[in-house]
């Protein structure tokens, strides 16, 4: 493998309601991020997984993964950035390919960070995966008067996994000014090529509680 793997952790979950940090969520009897890590150690190309758990839960998260696979875990910030930033930092210079991967979508493919990498190890400097957008989408004024309606077919709803060559995702966050919830985003303010890949309906963000209820539905399916 050629590949290090940051795994956001670090978040409250504050939208799915009450009930702990949100990676450490039970979907069918077992945690979001066990669901998300087992099928990034699934993934051959990728080396090391460094997640970024939440302060409080550092050790917790070391236990809980022990079984699980490999990991290296650090403790993440107050903004999704700063966890990416603080996983980062104890990546080795020698593994060339990073790949940023949200614990939310904790049913990720491991075709889907296998297609990530692999764009990125062919020469794209950051490549996400992107589903098209499925309803329409009106630009609204700020009393919700609508301005117009938008051109579905030039937008992508934007997933993770995120891959960047090394280099890249360190330089675009030693020069990130305000936070993004989007890795991609920061190389994009660096004038840099990003790539789109095809993602995957499983690689849905669990962030509502009905998120939860379809989760638990595609786990079901089989294959
Ligand atoms: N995350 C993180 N550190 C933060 C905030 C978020 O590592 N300070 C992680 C989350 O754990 C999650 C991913 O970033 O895996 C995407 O964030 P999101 O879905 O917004 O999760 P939460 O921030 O936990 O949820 P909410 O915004 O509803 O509180
Ligand atoms: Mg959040």
């Amino acid at each position: 493998g050629d590949v290090a793997v940051l795994v956001p952790a670090a978040g409250a979950g504050l939208r799915l309601g009450p009930g702990g940090p949100k990676a450490l969520r039970l979907l069918a009897g077992e945690p979001l991020l066990v669901h998300a890590v087992r099928r990034v150690a699934a993934s051959p190309s990728v080396r090391l997984i460094v997640v970024a758990a939440p302060a409080a839960e550092v050790e917790a998260v070391r236990s809980l993964l022990a079984p699980v696979a490999p990991v290296t875990v650090v403790a993440g910030g107050a903004e999704r950035q700063e966890s990416v930033s603080r996983a980062l930092a104890v990546v080795p210079p020698e593994i060339g390919i990073v790949l940023v991967h949200d614990a939310a979508r904790a049913l990720t493919p491991p075709a889907v960070i296998e297609a990530v990498a692999a764009a990125v190890r062919e020469g794209c400097p950051a490549v996400i995966p992107v589903l098209p957008v499925v309803d329409t989408i009106k630009e609204v004024t700020p009393d919700e008067t609508v301005l117009g309606t938008v051109d579905r077919s030039v937008l992508r709803s934007v997933q993770t996994p995120q891959g960047f060559r090394h280099s890249v995702l360190a330089d675009a966050h030693a020069a990130a000014a305000d936070p993004l919830t989007d890795d991609a985003g920061l190389v994009e303010k660096a004038g840099l090529p990003v790539t789109c890949v095809p993602g995957s309906e499983l690689a849905l963000k669990i962030t509502r509680p009905l998120d939860l209820i379809l989760a638990e539905a595609l786990l079901q399916l089989p294959g």
